[in-house]
Formats: structure tokens, C-alpha cells, sequence
């Protein structure tokens, strides 16, 4: 239908015939003569229909309206002195048309293509409008770049692309499932796979030793800007490998995503922190390291203060930690309350943090008067304390104090701006994370990653001897600018071991073989060590593209509570339908509901 595309004539195709077709991006009328600019994917031609030359198109032309699709046959020229648009490739050409056909007439759009939108319930209900505008047509290209570039990477390392079931067993990934009903086994439910898990590593028993899969993964979660409930991660899993293989693999492999995407060298060997350096000095197993604030202790200072407060947290074993906010002082009430917010909802259990702050020469806080010369000195010495700083403290419990620090951090950080105009891309990776944690709620320890992650070597005999909050698992993510891109783990291949670990995470033997029994089974049978990563695609292509929603880069997207406002998903289902899968519902109006959610209310 067309001899080039809408972003391809140039001067040096002046002179020729040739035909283009697309969509009426802008349609002007200067003085009877209409020049339309059109729209393909790859770009805008402008075109001129000229009523001395072509009258009856002329004529036409007048009723071609915004994402009219036409096709026009022309001869390319070259656009009279001074009109040219060097903002536009093809800015220099225009193409006189001798010939035009309306091959389908559109309706006046809900919203304009050429304006930003903040609704975006309407930009989700005609979602395939809003693709349409060049900035989304672009993180959809680029996307799919990196995807490719991954693919390309991948197959040139020796991995196999091998595909999994949708249709599978609960894999326990920490959120809950989507459950599909089965109608051939009554009574019985597939649940949607949260992550490929064990499906890879049996393919590593099957002797596959590389694998990969651009894996759709499924998980019913709260959702964020950085989470839908189906997603997709780039999964790989390799035999006879250690850390460093992994480490090294994905380096070089989202270095080629990078420079597929964005044409930019990104160095390998990224920096590796300790979870618990991470968490000690960023408050946070995901950090952005853009900027500095970094968390400090201050126990050698408080050690042996007569403050009450700090003395009663540092003699219980807890922490007191501070952060520098560098030229912040003249934080708005406003902001200040938003830091309390957040502060309370990390755990800070009084009302209101804890500040300094230094301005026009003196030191402003409701706690100053209660240090001594000593503990002022060696504070502001080490929080490196100047003019218009304000310093935010923490004090209690380690964890408590760094997630409270961390999350304020963070938040300052917004406030202050320090990353908006960076183009920095601070790869990191955390490692050493712990293999358990504590549910404080119900007192059963739960895997930090998944149960299959294996334990550190030196901290096996802890598993023996009860000591579970100790132990380190040979597990690793890789964060990018205060996102966790994907997470993995060298696996447990010994049944035994797979088995005790089920064991202490509360799962007995019966509900063992019930659930895991294939693979305590297949690691009967030969298993190899293997070991493996997930990297969300999504917040990769993001991160690409600059966006802050992984929605941006997402053709058909969900909205916050899960829900496609284009073609109306979830739908209801009629009870022919659900008696057809032998599913029966409870569900009964929202608002009658005792346990309908406050939003159907
Ligand atoms: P994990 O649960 O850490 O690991 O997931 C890997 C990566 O997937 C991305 N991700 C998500 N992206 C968008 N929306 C979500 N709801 C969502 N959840 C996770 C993140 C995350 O880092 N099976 C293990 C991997 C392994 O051990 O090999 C796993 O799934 O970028």
C-alpha cells in the first residue's frame, strides 16, 4: 500500500512518485491550500494538496480530519525557502499530492493525541488511542530493542529459551495466586505461576544446564507503580555455576540491554554491598545511591550520654542513627509532616522525628539543650553538620531505625529534587541477604527469597542449632537507581537439605510430598548444582524510558486495583459458566457484603 514509510524522504528523493499511507496527524488550511502532516509508526511527512494542480483532491482534502487513515500518491519537493522543519527528519520535503484516498474516516478522538493527559482512566479505557502518541509508540519500541537485545545476548551465551506452564501449581513467591478453576477434575484449580521457579531448576535436572524464558509471571499483590499482577521477567537458570557466574552473565547481559535501548556504555562490575551494609547505611535492600545521606551511627557518641532517651535505647541494644539533610533547614511544615507520616508508618512509634537543624549560625532543636559540649562537638564532627542542614535521628531498635531512616531518606531526597535531572544509572548489587525472617505476627520464620535458596555455606550448622536469624543465604538482587530489578539465588540440589528447609519453614513431611513432591523427587535422581536470576522486563523498560510507572511501558496495563478499564476485566461470569467448572459464588452485592473491600463500598 505504500512505496516508503513516513519517515524516510529526504532532498535526495526529490523528484520522485511515490505513495505513503497512515493517519492525519494535523490537517492546516493556509489560504485555501491544505497541508496535512502524516503519521505512521516511524514518523511524519507533511503533504500539500494544491488546488490549481489537483482540484478535485484540494476539495477533498478540506474534509480529512485528525486520524483520518488515507493513502496519498505524490512527488516528493522540496519545501519552499524558510517553511522547512528541522525539528522533523523528513523537515526539508513535503510531497505535492496528485492523488488521495480516504481509506477510513475516524470520529473526533475523546482526547487529543498531541497533549499530555493526566486522566488516566481515560488514556487506559482507549488505551490503543494513547498508544498511539509518540511517546508511548517509543517506550513500546524500545522495549521491545532491549527485549530483543536480551534474547540476542542470551542465545549467544549458550541459553535454550524453553517455555513453562501457565496452567500450574501454587509456587510460593510471597504473594498470593490466581486460581483457575479446572473443568476436566472437579473441584480442583490451576493457580497461575508467580515465577517459572521450579519448572527452571527441573529443567536443570533434565540437563538442560542453560535456560531462559521472557516469562509471564502472575501475582495477586497490592500493586504499586513498579508492580502489576502479571508481569514479566527475563528468567534464567544455569547448572555448574557459582555467584560470580550469575553476577558476571547479567552485568554483561543488561549492559546490552542498556545499549540497545538507550545507545549507552554502561561499566560492569557494578558495586556489591553486604544486606547488610545496604540496610545499615541506606536503610534499604534496594538503594539509590545518586545521592549520599547516608545513615550514620551514633553510638560512640551517645554511648555513655545521660540523655534519657538515648540512654534507654543504646542500654536495651538499640541503635541511635542520624541523617545529614543536606541545605534542608528550610523545610515547610508542610513536608515536615509528610517525614513525620512516613516515619510513623516505618514504625516510629512518638509523634514526630527527632531533628537538629542548623540555621543563621545556631542550632535549632527541642533535644539540643539536652547534650552535652562533648556529645555536640563529636555530632556535628561526624554528621559533618553546616548552615541550613537539618539532621533527622532514629533511635530503638536496628531494624525499626533503619527502615524509618531509610524510607525518610528517600523522601527527602524527593523533596530536595536531587535526582530529577540525573542521568545517572547506579547499578548495585546486594548480597549476603538472610535466608529466614521472623513473622513477628505468627512466629514462623518465612524465606527471605524462596525456599529453595540455598544457605551459605558457613551458616549451614546454624540451621542445626536454631540459630535461623543468623543465617545468610547465597542469595543476591541487582538494584538500579532505588529499584530492585531481579533477584536470585544459587538453589539447594540435596534432597535433604530441600527437606529440611521446608521443614523449618513449617511445611511437614505430608504437605511436603503433597506439594514439593516432585522436586524432593527429581533430586533423587542425579540433580546438578544450579543457581539462577529474574530480572523484572518491566522495570527495566521503565527505567529505559525514563518513566516512573512500569504502566508506561506496558501495552495493555491494569489499573491500581487490578482492573482493565478497556475491555472491562475482571468480568462478571454467569453461573452457567461458573456451574460449568464447578465453581460456585459467595459473592453477593459489594455494598451488602460484611467482607467486601472499603473501596466496593
Ligand atoms: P522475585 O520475586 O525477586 O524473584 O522477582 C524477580 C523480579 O521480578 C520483578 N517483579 C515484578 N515486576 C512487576 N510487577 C510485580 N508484581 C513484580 N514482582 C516481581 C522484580 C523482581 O526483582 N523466582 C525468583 C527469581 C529467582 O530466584 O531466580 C523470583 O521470581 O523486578
Amino acid at each position: 500500500m505504500r512505496t516508503h514509510h513516513c519517515n524516510q524522504l529526504r532532498e535526495s528523493d526529490i523528484g520522485q512518485a511515490v505513495t505513503l499511507i497512515g493517519w492525519v496527524n494535523s490537517a492546516r488550511d493556509h489560504g485555501g491550500v491544505i497541508f496535512i502532516d502524516l503519521r505512521d509508526r516511524e514518523g511524519l511527512t507533511q503533504c500539500v494538496f494544491r488546488p490549481e494542480e489537483n482540484p478535485q483532491d484540494a476539495s477533498l482534502s478540506h474534509t480529512l480530519r485528525e486520524e483520518d487513515v488515507v493513502q496519498v500518491t505524490g512527488r516528493v519537493a522540496l519545501r519552499l525557502e524558510g517553511s522547512g522543519n528541522t525539528r522533523i527528519p523528513t523537515g526539508a520535503i513535503e510531497i505535492v499530492v496528485t492523488a488521495l484516498r480516504i481509506v477510513n474516516k475516524a470520529d473526533v478522538l475523546p482526547f487529543q493525541l498531541d497533549k499530555e493527559l493526566s486522566n488516566e482512566d481515560m488514556r487506559l479505557k482507549y488505551r490503543y488511542l494513547d498508544l498511539r502518541r509518540a511517546r508511548m509508540s517509543h517506550n513500546i519500541r524500545q522495549r521491545h530493542a532491549i527485549t530483543s537485545a536480551a534474547r540476542r545476548y542470551l542465545d549467544e551465551a549458550g541459553f535454550y529459551e524453553v517455555e513453562t506452564p501457565i496452567l500450574s501449581n501454587p509456587t510460593p513467591e510471597g504473594a498470593r495466586d490466581f486460581l483457575v478453576p479446572s473443568r476436566l477434575n472437579p473441584g480442583r484449580f490451576y493457580a497461575l505461576p508467580q515465577a517459572p521457579q521450579q519448572y527452571k531448576q527441573l529443567l536443570m535436572v533434565a540437563g538442560f544446564e542453560k535456560y531462559f524464558q521472557i516469562a509471564r509471571c502472575f501475582r495477586d499483590e497490592d500493586l504499586r507503580a513498579d508492580r502489576q499482577p502479571e508481569f514479566t521477567q527475563i528468567d534464567i537458570e544455569a547448572s555448574f555455576i557459582g555467584q560470580n557466574d550469575i553476577i558476571t552473565l547479567v552485568e554483561g547481559l543488561l549492559v546490552s540491554m542498556f545499549k540497545a535501548g538507550l545507545d549507552i556504555d554502561v561499566a560492569k562490575n557494578f558495586p556489591r554491598l553486604t544486606y547488610r551494609e545496604a540496610i545499615d547505611t541506606y536503610g534499604s535492600d534496594k538503594p539509590d545511591t545518586r545521592y549520599e545521606m547516608k545513615i550514620i551511627d551514633l553510638g560512640d557518641i551517645f554511648g555513655g550520654t545521660e540523655f534519657k532517651i538515648f540512654r534507654g535505647t543504646m542500654d536495651s541494644g538499640g541503635v541511635v542513627r542520624a541523617i545529614n539533610a543536606k541545605g534542608f533547614a528550610g523545610i515547610t511544615t508542610g513536608q515536615m509532616n509528610r517525614l513525620n507520616e512516613i516515619a510513623i508508618q516505618a514504625g516510629l512509634p512518638v509523634k514526630t522525628l527527632a531533628f537538629i537543624k542548623c540555621e543563621g549560625g545556631e542550632f535549632k532543636s527541642p533535644l539540643w539543650k539536652f547534650f552535652t559540649g562533648t556529645e555536640k562537638e563529636a555530632m556535628i564532627s561526624k554528621l559533618a553538620i553546616e548552615e541550613g542542614d537539618i539532621v533527622f535521628f532514629g533511635a530503638g531498635a536496628i531494624d525499626t531505625v533503619s527502615t524509618i531512616l531509610g524510607r525518610v531518606r528517600t523522601e527527602v531526597a524527593t523533596m530536595l529534587e536531587l535526582t530529577k535531572n540525573s542521568t545517572a544509572f547506579n547499578f548495585l548489587w546486594v548480597v549476603d541477604f538472610p535466608l529466614l525472617a521472623l513473622d513477628e505476627e505468627t512466629g514462623a520464620w518465612g524465606a527471605v527469597h524462596h525456599p529453595f535458596t540455598r544457605p551459605h555455606p558457613d551458616d549451614v550448622h546454624l540451621l542445626e542449632s536454631g540459630d535461623y536469624a543468623k543465617v545468610r543465604a547465597v542469595a543476591y538482587d541487582v538494584v538500579l537507581n532505588g529499584y530492585e530489578l531481579g533477584g536470585g539465588s544459587i538453589r539447594i540440589h540435596e534432597k535433604d537439605l530441600q527437606a529440611q528447609m521446608f521443614q523449618i519453614l513449617g511445611v511437614g513431611p505430608e504437605e511436603q510430598q503433597i506439594k514439593f513432591g516432585h522436586i524432593l523427587d527429581a533430586f533423587r535422581f542425579g540433580a546438578p548444582p544450579h543457581g539462577g536470576l529474574a530480572l523484572g522486563l518491566d522495570r527495566i523498560a521503565m527505567l529505559v524510558a525514563g518513566e516512573d510507572s512500569i504502566r508506561e511501558v506496558i501495552a495493555f496495563p491494569k489499573n491500581n486495583k487490578g482492573a482493565d478499564l478497556m475491555s472491562h476485566s475482571p468480568c462478571q461470569i454467569d453461573t452457567k459458566n461458573l456451574r460449568e467448572v464447578y465453581v460456585q459464588s459467595t459473592w453477593k452485592d459489594p455494598k451488602l457484603a460484611a467482607d467486601a473491600p472499603p473501596s466496593l463500598k
